[in-house]
């Protein structure tokens, strides 16, 4: 031991995840578990399901984790668990094993925000290919089914890193837009990689959504008025999301333009395919031209969206680089247009490879190893926080 061995586990959703990661870059293994294909029976996770098969999975995982790397437990220097945000049931699984494991075997137990995990894969990848040197401050859009976030990176002098939160959604995360107009048109889940699919085949300009009228409610942030009738402005600097109108919009879209048929039509069709896995070719015959325009626009909008809010907040911090992940980075277009738009502020900007872009333990053993060189280790009562934020 003392070469950095970090065993990662994660179980905050639906995937069942661990790996090891040596001295937050070197990945000796990356095993996930995923449920995907149970829960697209139900169209969004069943937390009741997901707990159990991280039970069933967490222990085979781990073994499989261990062996990929050719390591044993008592190579370990720590074991590191995901604490949140995520399902209360599914957290639990994981880190009831992981602070056994590192009690048994007398190693430190680390606990990670699953989101500051995101941001590592990134940026562990990103150091791995050496092509961009990302410098803190940096600004980092967690983007996935159950967030949208703005962060500024920053690192304390004890080489601890923190994160200032100026930017989130304050009602839908982007992901489960994505997820929610999917399911309106009649597409599969996760709607996402059915939705980036078939986007090139519309015209994105077809329909304009304007996010100028789709305002975010301003909310407070537990600031309270010593005098209520003066009217304080609680409302944050403007990187705020908001996704819930654009997905009202879709769907009067779809009605007001007699598209349900087509939809139902559509949604039969698909589940006679009866796979997760989307074949494209096909489900693009199932869309006439109106539906690809429409889901070209949408795409289109949020994107543009996420880009302005995410290079905004970029310029006002004066960050010096920008990181994207969480499902969402998965993107082709998000990808291509925020690329382009890095590239023009001469920005250097990183991107998850697709593999690590969805859930994984290695993000969160990576996360893991400024703690661990900073010795912020948890306690032996650490536990699943389900609203934990960064
Ligand atoms: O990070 P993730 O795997 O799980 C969490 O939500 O934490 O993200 C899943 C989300 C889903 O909402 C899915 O529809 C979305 O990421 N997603 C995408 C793409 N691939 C996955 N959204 C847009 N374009 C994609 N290519
Ligand atoms: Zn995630």
């Amino acid at each position: 031991s003392g070469t950095g061995l970090i065993l990662g586990i994660e179980s905050s959703c639906d995937e069942t995840a661990a790996a090891v990661v040596r001295a937050g870059s070197v990945v000796l293994s990356n095993v996930v578990a995923s449920q995907m294909s149970l829960h697209a029976n139900y169209g969004g996770v069943v937390p009741e399901l997901a707990s159990r098969e991280h039970l069933r999975n967490i222990v085979p995982v781990v073994r499989e984790a261990m062996a990929q790397a050719g390591v044993g437990f008592d190579d370990l220097d720590a074991v590191a668990v995901t604490e949140g945000p995520g399902l209360a049931g599914a957290l639990l699984v994981g880190i009831t094993y992981a602070k056994a494991l590192a009690y048994g075997l007398g190693k430190p137990l680390i606990g990670v925000n699953h989101l500051e995990g995101h941001i590592h894969a990134v940026l562990m990848e990103a150091r791995q290919r050496s092509e961009v040197a990302m410098e803190l401050p940096l600004l980092a859009l967690v983007v996935s089914g159950g967030h949208t976030h703005l962060y500024l990176a920053q690192q304390s002098e004890a080489g601890a890193w923190s994160y200032r939160n100026v930017g989130r959604t304050v009602d839908d995360a982007a992901g489960e837009a994505y997820d929610k107009v999917a399911k309106l048109l009649g597409l599969g889940y996760p709607g996402g990689p059915w939705l980036d699919a078939l986007a090139g085949r519309g015209n994105p300009r077809a329909v304009t959504f304007n996010f100028a009228q789709i305002k975010p409610r301003p909310h407070r942030e537990g600031i309270s008025m010593p005098n209520k009738k003066a009217p304080v402005s609680t409302s944050r600097p403007g990187f705020d999301f908001s996704f819930s109108g654009i997905k009202t919009a879709v769907l009067r879209y779809v009605e007001t333009h007699h598209m349900r048929q087509s939809v139902e039509a559509r949604r039969r069709a698909i589940a006679v395919m009866g796979d997760a896995k989307p074949d494209i070719e096909a489900v693009g015959e199932l869309c006439d031209a109106q539906t690809l325009d429409l889901i070209a626009s949408f795409q289109y909008a949020v994107v543009g969206n996420l880009l302005r809010q995410s290079f905004a907040a970029a310029e006002t911090f004066g960050a010096r680089g920008v990181v994207v992940s969480g499902g969402v980075a998965a993107n082709s277009e998000l990808r291509r247009r925020f690329q382009a738009e890095a590239d023009r502020r001469g920005l250097p900007i990183a991107f998850p490879s697709l593999a690590l872009s969805t859930d994984n333990a290695a993000m969160i053993a990576a996360a893991a190893w400024p703690k661990f060189l900073a010795g912020d280790f948890a306690s032996e009562d650490l536990a699943a926080t389900p609203q934990l934020r960064l």
